[in-house]
C-alpha cells in the first residue's frame, strides 16, 4: 500500500538527490533475482537514512535486518571517518551480495556483516551505539528495543522501519495477525518510554525514529 498520491511521490522521487550507480545496480539486481525485494529501503528511504547518518555523523551503527545491504550502504555513507557499521541478517544467503555492492560502493572497510539471530548475537556486540536501524522480524522490534536501549549513546537514534505495516496498525485486528499485533505492542512501547523522545514519520511503510534522552 502506497500512503502517498502516485504523483505526490513520483515528485518526492524526482526531487531526491539519485541514488549512486552501485545503489541503483543492488537495488535493480534485488527487485530483479531476490525474493521479496519489496523488504529494500528503495531510493527515498535510502536518501532519508543517508542524510540522517550525515545529520548524526555516527561512529557506530548498529543495523538489525541487512537483506541485500541497500540501507546499509546508506547509512554507511555518513559515518565518521574512523565509523563502523554493524549490520546483522539470519539468512547467509545475501552475504556475498551486500559486500560485493559494499564494495562497489566504497564503503565495504565500513561494513561487518553479522550471520545469525540478531537477537543472540546482538547481546555479544560490546560497542555504544550512536543510531540503530531496526529493520528485521516484526514479532521481536520490542525485544530488539529492550536489548539496544542501555547500549545507545546518549543523544543516539533508534529508527525502525514499516510501524505502519501497510496501514494494519489503524484497522480491526485480526487476532491471528501477530505481526500488527507486534508492530502495535511496538509503537505504544514506544510512545510510553520517557526514555526515549519520538516521531513517526509517515515515509514510505512509517518509520519510527527515537531520540534517546
Ligand atoms: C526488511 S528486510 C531488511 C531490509 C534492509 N534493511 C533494507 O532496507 O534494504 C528484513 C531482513 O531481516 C532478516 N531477519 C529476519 N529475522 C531475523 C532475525 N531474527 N535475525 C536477523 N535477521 C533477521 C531477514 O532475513 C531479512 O533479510
Amino acid at each position: 500500500m502506497e500512503f502517498l498520491p502516485e504523483k505526490v511521490d513520483q515528485y518526492a522521487h524526482n526531487h531526491t538527490s539519485p541514488e549512486s550507480d552501485a545503489l541503483a545496480k543492488l537495488n535493480r539486481e534485488t527487485q530483479a533475482k531476490i525474493l521479496r525485494p519489496r523488504m529494500l529501503s528503495g531510493h527515498l528511504q535510502g536518501r532519508i537514512l543517508a542524510m540522517f547518518s550525515h545529520m548524526i555523523k555516527p561512529k557506530r551503527i548498529l543495523e538489525i535486518g541487512t537483506y541485500t545491504g541497500y540501507s546499509a550502504i546508506c547509512m554507511a555513507e555518513g559515518l565518521s571517518a574512523d565509523g563502523k557499521l554493524h549490520t546483522i541478517d539470519i539468512n547467509e544467503e545475501l552475504d556475498d551480495m551486500v559486500k560485493s555492492y559494499a564494495q562497489a560502493a566504497n564503503v565495504s572497510d565500513k561494513i561487518v556483516t553479522h550471520i545469525g539471530d540478531a537477537t543472540a548475537i546482538i547481546p555479544t556486540l560490546n560497542e555504544s551505539w550512536d543510531i540503530v536501524f531496526i529493520d528485521a522480524d516484526k514479532e521481536n522490534y520490542s525485544l530488539y528495543f529492550d536489548l539496544i536501549i542501555d547500549k545507545m549513546s546518549k543523544g543516539g537514534y533508534i529508527i525502525a522501519d514499516n510501524v505502519l505495516w501497510s496501514g494494519k496498525v489503524v484497522e480491526p485486528l485480526n487476532p491471528k495477525d501477530e505481526e500488527t499485533r507486534s508492530l502495535l505492542a511496538f509503537n505504544k512501547k514506544v510512545q510510553d518510554d520517557a526514555r526515549v523522545e519520538n516521531v513517526l514519520l509517515p515515509v514510505r511503510d512509517g518509520l519510527m525514529v527515537c531520540r534517546v534522552l
